[in-house]
């Protein structure tokens, strides 16, 4: 298994529903010491705690709608102002679109956004299969299950399924993506920082070509 050796610390992960990005977020902030900022989890957390915030982000996600950019980008502003985000962070279902996208750029400066591309098809399939906790952590039936059945391998919780991964809200999760999410690359593209990952294989093997990608700064030219 290849170790990370790379300065690059500002990342974003892209893809659409159930490629993985949080999966692999999670590996590349445990390994670089950086934190994992999903703005999925935060709305869900909060929503959860039945925060004002979370009332408000609930009437969108739970019908596989975007949360209004204005919200959004000014709770990514404040999550990256804190300290433990200085040094870089792994940035897991933010910017969607071009407002978002335009919002980030007076963030931060992005030092490389990865693509975990797979079809829709693998996608609606991994997300049928999906459990989810509270804490954040993620796991598949088959793919990747707990290590006890419908228990969180972390923080002992029970495993749910999330509202949205229903298959029609799914796919008007994946309508979205591909309306307004998947134009980000070329903006990425432009600015030679995107990195392309074949999804479409084993969590392993999808962190392995993400470790080997990332130590090279293997940014798409052509
Ligand atoms: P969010 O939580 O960001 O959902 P999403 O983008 O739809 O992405 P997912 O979480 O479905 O997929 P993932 O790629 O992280 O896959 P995962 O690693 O879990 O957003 C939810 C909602 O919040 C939005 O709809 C919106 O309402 C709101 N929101 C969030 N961000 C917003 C924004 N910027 N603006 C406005 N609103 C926003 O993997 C999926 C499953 O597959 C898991 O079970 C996993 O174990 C399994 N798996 C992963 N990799 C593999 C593999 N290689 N092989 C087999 N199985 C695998």
């Amino acid at each position: 298994m290849t170790k990370l050796k790379t300065s690059i610390r500002k990342i974003v992960i892209f893809g659409p529903q159930g490629s993985g990005k949080g999966t692999q977020a999670e590996f590349l902030s445990k390994e670089l010491g950086i934190p994992w900022i999903s703005t999925g989890n935060i709305y869900r957390q909060n929503i959860e705690e039945q925060t004002e915030l979370g009332k408000l982000a609930s009437q969108y996600s739970f019908k596989g709608k975007l949360v209004p950019d204005k919200i959004t980008n000014q709770l990514v502003a404040k999550r990256l102002k804190e300290k433990d985000a200085q040094e870089g962070f792994v940035l897991d279902g933010y910017p969607r679109n071009e407002i978002q996208a335009e919002a980030l750029d007076k963030m931060a400066k992005i030092d490389a956004v990865f693509e975990i591309a797979i079809s829709d098809k693998e996608s609606i399939r991994r997300i049928s299969g999906r459990r989810v906790c509270a804490c954040g952590m993620t796991y598949h039936i088959d793919f990747n299950p707990p290590q006890q059945q419908g228990i969180c391998d972390q923080c002992g919780k029970k495993l749910f399924q999330r509202k949205d991964d229903q298959e029609e809200i799914t796919r008007q999760r994946l309508a979205i993506y591909h309306q307004n999410t998947e134009i980000l690359l070329k903006r990425y593209w432009k600015q030679k920082i995107l990195i392309r990952i074949n999804g479409e294989q084993s969590i392993p093997a999808v962190k392995e070509e993400i470790f080997q990608k990332i130590n090279k700064s293997d940014f798409i030219k052509e």
